[in-house]
């Protein structure tokens, strides 16, 4: 392999290779090993630097001299000349050089160990570490595996579900996959016959396959969801609920005030009722919600039929036996108002708390996983507290669905056992979750930042602490979108913005898009549905704008080098092929995988994003692709 060790300076190693020859990525995981000794360390890289031959050899030469003053001016010209010399002969060979800054993580043998501080001071040689050898290490197999997706490698990647179990946050920006990942883990969960829970704040969940039931035998004949819609077939009963809150929430529902009186007399005496005989060691007779149910029937509190409907229960205990071997409770919480969520969702911890302790007595140890969707929205720090301090107690499993990392405290990051991140990009972001404590900061930002799409950082409990990216799978023939209600149907594709001539290269006409012809009452014929398809070929427009700016490619890459020399040389390696609807396709040769994964990185992408978008005149969006 052809790496070779810079230097190492504290906990980071710099790593020279030729990308063409090896294609390295962030959080790929080397071994750097002294070849006499057989010592080493394990290390996994965390970014990447442009080297220059004068750089590196001014570098090199730093090094040997110590604190020395830099070389001068002279001998750089005279190095940079050489190398251009050299460039005559083999182009390719003499740019492609790059750093990888890999941190410190173990010292290798045959079970890695905690890195002590040891350095290798011989001759080493840096390879790759197998997939397999680091499942080994890091991935423990009890016998409940759970398949989340794939390494960087392509291998199939689990977590053990025991390590799944107490306290796990799942986040990321808007829009970067956090309720996809946990449908991926609630699926793995239902199939290896775990009981979950989701509060389902955008019907999100509830086209999940669904459980099938044999009515008569109460047979589960397919594990799936049970779809609970609160406030329909999902009511709470009064104890369950708490008096108190039940009142305030019926208030709000309408109840007069005179009623809510009343109803909250004649069932505290109800409930004190109740109470006692419990005391005497009597079972209460179900007489009191009974009455209620009763009560309500006969519309005694009020003529509002919603009231009545709230007080009459169905205890979620029975739902939940249903799903007790497999299975989730996917509780619809999205036509609640903000204030009755946040009610009726405590109470449902509550009744949940009891279900724990009942399995506890049991010593049946079904106990649920519970999803919180969009958390922040419904549950009060004080809430998320109680459930982090007391699942270990109770058995509880909990997910906690957000992109409002600020909402989770300090205290709650650092007893999370697993963290599941998706792209990150904000700084503020990385900072708080850093307090973790999983690992250090800059890790935590180098990974998070340069997330691709459906790529989760995951660590914690099922990676013993190891930070390890992989590809989220996809999951096939299953409905997983919410139901996101739109004004505005699409009635046609995106209209680009009205061009006329540019400076120096010619824009052909408004590129027009196929609006849909009018039927004669005016009506479009076919109002698409979203997503929308896009067209097979660019238009003949599209393809004569792409000639030009092919021919133009030289001269735009040159322009985009000056501000940034490592941009430049990594478009030196690009083509651009496509352009259609504004979305302009760039191809990377096989050696250049690394110059790709350098152009998808945002600060880059931006960067040439900007500069086409002000060249053709109109967005673009670049995607980069390797040449088959
Ligand atoms: N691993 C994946 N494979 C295929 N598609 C995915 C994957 N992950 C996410 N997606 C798609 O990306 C889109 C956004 O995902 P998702 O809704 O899970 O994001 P989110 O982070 O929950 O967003 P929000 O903050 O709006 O809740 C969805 O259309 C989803 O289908
Ligand atoms: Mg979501």
């Amino acid at each position: 392999m052809s790496i070779q060790v810079s230097q190492v300076k504290g906990d980071v190693v710099e790593l020279i290779f030729n990308p063409r020859k090896e294609d390295l990525r962030v959080g790929e995981t080397l071994r750097i090993q002294e070849r006499d000794s057989g010592e080493g360390l394990v290390v996994q890289v965390v970014a990447f630097r442009m080297v220059t031959y004068p750089s590196l050899i001014q570098e090199q030469l730093e090094l040997v001299i110590g604190n020395a003053p830099p070389l001068s001016r002279e001998l750089l010209t005279y190095l940079s000349e050489a190398q251009e010399t050299l460039q005559e002969y083999d182009t390719s060979e003499a740019r492609n050089l790059k750093i990888a800054i890999a941190k410190i993580r173990k010292l290798t043998g045959r079970r890695w160990d905690q890195w002590d501080g040891w350095i290798p001071i011989r001759d080493v040689e840096v390879t790759r570490v197998s997939d397999q050898e680091l499942f080994e290490n890091c991935i423990d197999d009890l016998g409940n595996p759970l398949h989340l997706g794939q390494t960087l490698r392509g291998e199939p990647f689990f977590i053990e579900g025991h390590y799944l179990e107490k306290v796990n946050v799942i986040t990321g920006v808007k829009g970067a996959g956090k309720s996809y990942l946990s449908k991926v883990v609630l699926l793995e969960l239902i199939n290896a016959g775990a009981p979950c829970v989701v509060f389902d704040l955008n019907k999100e969940y509830i086209h999940l396959p669904k459980q099938d039931l044999d009515p008569h035998t109460g047979e589960v004949r397919a594990k799936g969801i049970v779809h609970l819609k609160a406030g329909e077939n999902l009511k709470l009963g009064v104890r369950q609920f708490g008096l108190s809150p039940l009142v305030t929430m019926l208030t709000r529902f309408g109840l007069p005030d005179v009623s809510a009186m009343y109803f909250e007399n004649r069932m505290a005496r109800l409930l004190q009722e109740a109470w006692h005989m419990e005391r005497q060691g009597r079972t209460p007779p179900f007489i009191g919600i009974q009455h209620l149910i009763d009560m309500a029937e006969e519309l005694e509190f009020s003529q509002n039929e919603g009231v009545s409907a709230a007080i009459r229960s169905r205890p979620l205990q029975a739902e939940y036996d249903k799903v007790r071997n497999g299975g989730a409770l996917v509780i619809d919480i999205s036509s609640l108002t903000n204030l009755s969520r946040q009610g009726f969702v405590q109470a449902i911890i509550d009744i949940i708390r009891e279900i724990c302790e009942r399995e506890l007595q049991r010593g049946t140890g079904c106990f649920p996983f519970v999803f919180f969707e969009e958390a922040h929205l419904y549950i009060s720090h004080n809430t998320i507290g109680y459930i982090v301090t007391r699942s270990r107690h109770l058995g509880i499993t909990c997910f906690f669905v957000t992109n409002m990392i600020g909402g989770l405290d300090e205290t709650v990051l650092r007893q999370v056992d697993n963290l599941f991140l998706l792209y990150l990009p904000f700084d503020d972001d990385v900072r708080h979750i850093s307090k973790s404590a999983m690992v250090d900061q800059e890790t935590m930002g180098a990974f998070v930042k340069r997330l691709r799409r459906h790529h989760a950082l995951i660590l914690g409990d099922v990676t013993r602490q190891y930070p390890v990216i992989v590809k989220i799978k996809e999951l096939k023939g299953i409905h997983t979108a919410g139901e996101t209600q739109y004004f505005f149907k699409p009635k046609r594709r995106r209209t680009p913005q009205d061009h006329t001539t540019v400076p120096e290269l010619v824009i052909p006409q408004v590129l027009q898009y196929n609006v849909p012809e009018m039927e004669h009452n005016g009506v479009p014929p076919d109002q698409p549905s979203l997503p929308l398809s896009a067209p097979s070929q660019p238009t003949p427009e599209e393809q004569l704008l792409l000639a030009r700016l092919q021919a133009r490619w030289p001269d735009i890459v040159t322009g985009l080098r000056e501000k940034s020399a490592f941009l430049g040389s990594v478009l030196i390696a690009s083509n651009p092929v496509k352009l259609q609807d504004q979305v302009l396709s760039i191809t990377f040769t096989a050696g250049d995988a690394f110059h790709r994964d350098m152009l998808e990185e945002p600060e880059y992408r931006a960067l040439v994003e900007k500069e086409l978008s002000t060249v053709l005149q109109q967005p673009v969006t670049i995607v980069c692709q390797m040449m088959a």
